[in-house]
């Protein structure tokens, strides 16, 4: 071979390696600096120590049973649907109830929704089973009028006597309005939803494609870290919607309808990101429309700062990488 030729493909080479090579760093380091402020998602829900394989089965059945509603038309599921692609919520601004009223909330995802540290746009409820008690009895949702009503109407029924003994065993009085919640939430917490991203944290470098890692970059390097970490990269704060600027929408006030306080005006929970783009509209009030509007909005109004074009493309992109494996090929309509 010509010298020159040969000069010219080893160098090329070198510069090839080389250029692998610090891009590969380059990755590690991302992968090391998102292990700081993320987890990966853990195996099991807080909680879920006494869920049985029989609690967990009576919960499924609870979730899907339109009976739970008034007229027998909605189950926890008709708002929250799963499998089939769905991402745990209906795709619709606000959700229509048991008699077809609107609610005035956004629907949020149960998918890996037990890693929060509380529920509820508003934080409003502790756990998942302290979260249940409440869809079946709001007027506008399942409509049932009260706790006994519910235990009476599936008392009545000998497959569900016959599930909750086997669920809840060691109790005298095992159908019980606390037995219900507790069976539901032991089945909401099987909804483990694993993305990309868990194996890119766990160090799997290719996970994620450049523009992704480029997006997980801007989101830590502005900051959105601040409110969005943890396991699901939120849900774990109760913070001010619109810090530097106010939020479109402040008829509802958050937080403060639950407490009265001047101070939770405009507070609500920190959303979880997981799954985010597959369960829009987004905001609690469904109002956003697009991903890409909806991170414009955070950068303005929670960080005062003005995100390029570029950048939001990218942490649409790295939201996108959150989406669970099993839901990424999409939902392909009604
Ligand atoms: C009519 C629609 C509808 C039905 C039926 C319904 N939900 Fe919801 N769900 C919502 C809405 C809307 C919210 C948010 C309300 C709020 O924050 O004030 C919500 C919130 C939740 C949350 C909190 C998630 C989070 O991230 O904070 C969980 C968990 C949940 N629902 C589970 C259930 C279960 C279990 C049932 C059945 C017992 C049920 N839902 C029935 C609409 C519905
Ligand atoms: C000061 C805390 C804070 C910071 C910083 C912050 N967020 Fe948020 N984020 C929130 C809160 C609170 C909500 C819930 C909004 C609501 O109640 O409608 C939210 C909601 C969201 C949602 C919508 C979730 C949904 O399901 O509707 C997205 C997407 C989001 N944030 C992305 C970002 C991005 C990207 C950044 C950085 C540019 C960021 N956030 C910075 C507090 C914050």
């Amino acid at each position: 071979m010509n010298q020159k030729i040969s000069l010219a493909v080893v160098s090329f080479l070198f510069l090839f390696l080389f250029g692998a090579s610090v891009q590969a760093d380059k990755t590690d380091r991302l992968i090391r600096k998102a292990n700081r402020y993320f987890e990966a998602l853990p195996q099991t829900m807080p909680g879920s120590e006494n869920d049985t394989p029989a609690r967990i089965e009576l919960g499924k059945q609870l979730y899907f049973d339109t009976r739970l509603s008034i007229n027998d038309t909605q189950s926890c599921a008709s708002c929250h649907p799963l499998g089939d692609g769905r991402g745990g919520m209906d795709n619709l601004p606000t959700s229509p109830g048991a008699r077809g009223e609107l609610g005035d909330r956004n629907t949020p995802t149960v998918l890996n929704a037990g890693w929060q540290s509380s529920q509820f746009w508003d934080g409003r409820a502790a756990d998942l089973a302290d979260q249940a008690r409440e869809p079946i009895l709001n007027p506008i949702e399942m409509g049932m009028p009260d706790e006994e009503s519910v235990v009476k109407k599936l008392g009545a029924i000998p497959e569900y006597i016959e599930a909750f003994a086997k669920a809840f065993p060691e109790h005298a009085s095992p159908l019980s309005y606390a037995n219900l919640t507790e069976a539901i939430a032991a089945f909401e917490r099987t909804l483990r939803s694993e993305s990309r991203f868990d194996d890119f944290m766990g160090g799997e470098k290719t996970a994620l494609t450049t523009q992704e890692q480029s997006g997980l970059n801007s989101f830590i390097r502005h900051n959105c870290i601040r409110c969005h970490d943890g396991p699901v990269l939120g849900g774990t704060l109760i913070e001010k919607l619109g810090v530097y600027e106010d939020y479109h929408n402040t008829e509802d006030q958050g937080r403060y309808r639950v407490t009265g306080d001047d101070e939770d005006r405009m507070m609500f929970k920190v959303a979880s990101l997981r799954n985010v783009a597959v369960t829009g509209p987004w905001f609690h009030d469904g109002s956003g429309k697009s991903l890409e509007e909806v991170i414009r909005i955070m950068g303005r109004i929670q960080l005062e700062i003005e995100l390029k074009d570029d950048e939001i493309a990218d942490i649409a992109a790295f939201l996108g990488a959150l989406t669970g494996k099993s839901l990424e090929s999409g939902y392909s309509g009604e």
